[in-house]
């Protein structure tokens, strides 16, 4: 419904104005929207944890039961929601606040500590946990070795905020213990990804068993971090061991960028799964590079940026959405060759949380510009990804996983949870890159003074 009006509306201002008329007339600013949409986002994110008729500390990928069932736990997505819900604790307005948020973080830790404890089908690599805590057992691309990566970079960032306070024996308790066989959720989580990331997983799309950027990345940083909280424990032969898995990872790392075509590819040595990903372009890298940033891919280094035009420019072209609506920035799907659909395989669609990713990559950009009007350029870039995902949302600031690639209706798992830790990040982005704009020119007109 709301589309066809904001459709109407476009008719009749395509008709009278030029298309560079559509965005003031039809879409709030994209900071506007953003901040609107960042209240309905924590309101959505309150009531994915521990929903009624779940365990304490599930996270549901989304409300819907069917076409396509994701009232489930999925390991991946609540690690992702936790690393948004852990600095939303931090921010809180108020103490009521605080607290509510770190008594969903401490259910969560209980509830992942649990997972790890449950005899599963592929032990810690298991990707989903019904919402009563038993592991899911039909039939899916597992193991899947990124989810173990993210929860410890979640609970890593939780527990230096309790060690900062003080709480070191709390933390001893509940989260890292040097003891081996580890008996806490981080120590776990860290000695099965270093002892397993050279084994081939399935991917963060759960199609294809390989070696993965996506799942490299966050299994370095993940690495990377815990070697720094080893030590921080007295955990000192462990931290070296980290950092060494961790140094190790970057080599193979380095291996996925190609200069033949030009973009860090998603898949090295695929052993099985989908095989009709030609192009190995895939917006995976783009999340890669955000969730677990790395020095040699850092968001303005040549390979980042090669790859998001590569991005940018096979999806515009691919979604006939894009070109309809083509003074909007282009939404981004997964990969060109997806044929997931939410309920069939009938094609692939454009997504939310990937077009967003572009959106908070341009941000990124913006605040390690140097000079003003790539500054600028970027954020602009970015306010036009968002203004595309807020054109196909729903009035009311729901978001479904997929945007129909033909109708812009959104379509596919509806309130998924990941697209509204996604919306947080983004906001947290733009907030940044124009906060960086702003006290750059505060300084020059200082220095203008001064001279
Ligand atoms: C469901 C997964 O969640 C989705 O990512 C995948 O594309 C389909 N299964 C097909 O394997
Ligand atoms: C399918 C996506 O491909 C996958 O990344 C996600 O974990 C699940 N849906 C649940 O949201």
């Amino acid at each position: 419904m709301i589309f066809s009006t904001r459709v109407f509306t476009l008719a009749i201002i395509f008709v009278g104005f030029s298309a560079s008329a559509i965005q003031p007339f039809t879409l709030q600013p994209a900071q506007t929207w953003l901040q609107s949409e960042s209240v309905f986002s924590e309101q959505k994110l309150r009531e994915s944890i521990s929903p009624p008729g779940t365990a304490l500390g599930v996270v549901i990928a989304s409300p819907q039961k069917a076409n396509p069932n994701y009232f489930r736990h999925w390991v991946r997505d609540a690690a992702l929601t936790m690393q948004v819900i852990v600095p939303l604790s931090q921010r809180a307005s108020n103490r009521r606040e605080r607290l509510r948020w770190e008594r969903a973080i401490e259910d969560y830790v209980r509830f992942s500590r649990r997972n790890q404890l449950s005899t599963t089908l592929t032990g810690l690599g298991e990707p989903i946990f019904e919402v009563d805590g038993t592991p899911f057992t039909g039939p899916w691309g597992r193991p899947q070795t990124d989810g173990p990566a993210i929860r410890a970079m979640a609970l890593i960032q939780w527990a230096n905020i309790l060690l900062d306070r003080g709480q070191t024996e709390k933390v001893r308790n509940e989260l890292y213990d040097s003891n081996l066989p580890a008996n806490t959720v981080i120590k776990a989580d860290l000695e099965f990804v270093s002892h397993h990331w050279r084994d081939p997983s399935f991917d963060l799309w759960e199609e294809v068993k390989g070696d993965h950027f996506f799942t490299r990345m966050v299994q370095r940083k993940a690495l990377a971090d815990g070697a720094k909280l080893a030590e921080r424990m007295g955990d000192r032969g462990a931290a070296v061991w980290y950092r060494e898995q961790s140094r190790s990872l970057d080599q193979a790392l380095g291996r996925h960028w190609s200069t033949r075509s030009q973009w860090i590819r998603a898949t090295l040595n695929r052993v099985e799964g989908v095989d009709y990903k030609d192009s190995n372009l895939d917006s995976a890298v783009l999340l890669a590079i955000l969730r677990s940033p790395h020095p040699d891919f850092s968001v303005g280094n040549q390979k980042s940026i090669a790859t998001f035009y590569s991005l940018f420019d096979r999806f515009g072209r691919l979604y006939s959405v894009n070109q309809r609506f083509s003074d909007l920035a282009p939404a981004l799907g997964r990969y060109p060759e997806d044929i997931y659909a939410g309920t069939d395989f009938d094609g692939g669609n454009p997504w939310v949380l990937t077009t967003l990713a572009a959106a908070e990559y341009c941000y990124k950009v913006s605040a390690d510009s140097r000079n003003l009007q790539s500054r600028n350029e970027w954020l602009q870039r970015g306010d036009s990804f968002v203004q595309r995902v807020q054109f196909h949302a729903f009035g009311s600031g729901s978001l479904s996983e997929q945007i129909d690639r033909d109708s812009g209706f959104m379509t596919s798992a509806g309130d998924l949870t990941w697209n509204y830790a996604a919306i947080l990040n983004t906001a947290w982005a733009r907030e940044m890159a124009q906060e960086t704009i702003q006290r750059r020119a505060l300084n020059r007109k200082h220095k203008r003074k001064v001279l």
